[in-house]
């Protein structure tokens, strides 16, 4: 049976932690927000975790913290990791967790969203232009599996994080 939580998933930058916060503040859910959940057990950052123990492990880490969500039966909103829908079995697991939304983005939002960022170790080390190229790149093999893995999709273009809000909650019932 498919539980009651609301997923957050999409590329980096894509507004996931914004919308997820506005989500939870209005329907009074709980907030789960994997990267933050992943660096407060690990007691380091993401980029340190990718550092020490390489980017295998963070992943595991990730498909961990999904079992066990729903091992408790987690009905709140869960904003994932860029990354989280990549692994087939996360795929399956996030939509037995409950309803997954896609948020799409354009590779140049972004890139000019993500232009100072230093936390994402994947982006880490490349000038603007070459942070543009991967981002596309990144996006076009993604995309599938971002397509494959959630419920619906919401093209966050032209929208603004709280149009974005009210459109997840005129499309789902929370
Ligand atoms: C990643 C996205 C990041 C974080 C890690 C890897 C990815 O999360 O999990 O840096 O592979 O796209 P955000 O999407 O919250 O930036």
């Amino acid at each position: 049976m498919k539980g009651r939580a609301i997923i957050l998933i999409g590329y980096m930058g894509c507004g996931k932690s914004t919308v997820s916060r506005l989500l939870a503040e209005k329907s009074g859910k709980r907030l789960i927000d994997s990267d933050e959940e992943i660096e407060k057990r690990q007691g380091i950052s993401i980029s340190e975790i990718f550092n020490k123990s390489g980017e295998p492990a963070f992943r595991a880490m990730e498909t961990k913290l999904l079992e066990e969500l729903i091992g408790n039966d987690f009905d709140g909103i869960l904003s994932c990791g860029g990354g989280m829908p990549l692994r087939e079995e996360n795929r399956q697991l996030l939509k037995q967790l409950g309803t997954v939304v896609f948020l799409k983005a354009d590779p140049e939002v972004i890139a000019a969203r993500l232009r100072n960022d230093q936390s994402r170790p994947l982006l880490n080390g490349l000038n603007d232009d070459e942070k543009k190229r991967k981002i596309g790149e990144m996006l076009l093999t993604r995309e599938a599996a971002y397509i494959a893995g959630a419920d619906l999709e919401i093209d966050t273009g032209a929208l603004s994080p709280e149009e974005v809000t009210s459109c997840i909650f005129k499309r789902i019932h929370i």
